[in-house]
């Protein structure tokens, strides 16, 4: 094991618990015997030779840290076969061995792509493990990304700050996640919150059939005798209706459907959180899945796995071609890379038995709150 250079990259949207994964991998990759490097702004630095020494000494303080102390990039030139042919012979010329790629789902596509024995041809063999993270958590074949649980805390957290002047003023609230195509953020911060509804890209509703949802829901609220009339809405970003021309439709349609000074008072609020989503200190949680990732990505490599993902509990049953436990945590799994990519794309798409439970849930859900 003693020789063998390790490169640790974090790429595309940076996700909070992304250092604990390269602290961990550090820590393990040094504490085996191998070299271990970083690469600086994902695959923009790798066309650059960005590479940095990376010792105990250089990770021990960013556990804590939000963002990423490799920094991140979106790289789109990477689609090209020429420009991963220069990504590859930088690698090639530093005497990596193996690479640890932490990001989203375009992130370790490179990755699969970086490693593909067609492209590498006669050229020195590379090794790679994708880590999964990503606040959207459309990752597929595995129960969390890195990020989601810290995103999911601030949504949680910024919806109850908004919840409290919202009942003082009985009003409604649209409040917009991120979460790209994937609806994840949204339903699973709307349960925490005890949200009234959650809008979702998988539900593949039009605009005319979601302002009415909004405004039944409204109407539901405000004529049931409760002390608190207030409505709160979660709204995926991935639902592509531009906030204030939803506020608009609906507050218009309320107008219609209450009666006298009711209607003509109302008056819909919106707020998108954006990016506040992405940053922050990593929960526990995160720390945690993310340092177990590290873990086992350096284990893998070292044991001469490739071409895998690291997977925390996969929510579906898993043929043991695509997905084994690691031998080294009875918690993390192993998965086919291009297998996870291939479920990834199926699980954006609304089309993977997962998504669908989701949504049928969420419809039941619906059901249960407009009583
Ligand atoms: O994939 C993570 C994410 O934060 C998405 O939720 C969001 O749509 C996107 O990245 C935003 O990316 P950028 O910061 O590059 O605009």
């Amino acid at each position: 094991m003693a020789g063998k250079r390790i490169a640790i990259m974090t790429s595309g949207g940076d996700a909070p618990g992304m250092n604990a994964a390269i602290r961990a991998a550090t820590l393990v990759g040094r504490s085996l015997g191998a070299d271990v490097v970083g690469v600086e702004r994902g695959y923009k630095g790798l066309l650059e030779s960005a590479f940095v020494p990376l010792t105990p000494g250089d990770v021990q303080g960013s556990l804590r840290d939000g963002g990423t102390m490799l920094g991140s990039a979106r790289c789109k030139e990477f689609h090209r076969r020429e420009v991963r042919d220069r990504g590859r012979d930088n690698l090639a010329n530093h005497g990596v061995d193996g690479l640890i790629v932490i990001g989203g789902n375009g992130s370790l596509t490179g990755a699969l792509r970086l490693a593909d024995p067609d492209e590498i041809g006669g050229g020195r063999p590379l090794s790679v493990i994708g880590l999964p993270a990503s606040i959207d958590n459309d990752l597929g074949f595995t129960g969390m990304s890195i990020g989601v649980d810290t995103a999911m805390n601030t949504i949680v957290e910024a919806c109850d700050k908004i919840a409290d002047t919202a009942s003082a003023h009985d009003r409604t609230f649209i409040i917009e996640v991120m979460g790209r195509d994937c609806g994840y953020l949204a339903m699973t911060s709307a349960i925490a919150v005890g949200a009234d509804l959650a809008l979702f890209p998988e539900a593949g509703k039009p605009e005319a059939e979601i302002v009415e949802q909004i405004v039944e829901t409204v109407t539901t609220v405000r004529t049931r005798a409760r002390r608190s009339r207030r409505v709160l809405i979660i709204k995926a970003e991935g639902v592509a209706i531009p906030m204030e021309r939803l506020k608009q439709e609906v507050d218009a349609r309320l107008r219609e459907r209450l009666p006298g000074s009711e209607g003509a008072s109302i008056e819909t609020r919106v707020t998108v959180l954006g990016h506040v989503v992405r940053g922050g200190r990593p929960s526990a949680l995160d720390r945690l899945i993310a340092s177990r990732f590290g873990n086992v990505a350096v284990r893998a490599l070292l044991a001469g796995a490739s071409h895998k993902m690291a997977a925390w509990m996969p929510a579906q049953d898993l043929p043991a071609t695509i997905a084994a436990v690691s031998p080294f945590d009875p918690k993390i799994w192993l998965v086919d890379l291009a297998a996870a990519l291939a479920e990834t794309e199926r699980l954006i798409a609304g089309q993977s038995p997962l998504t669908r439970w989701r949504a049928g849930a969420f419809d039941e859900i619906e059901d249960a709150l407009l009583l």
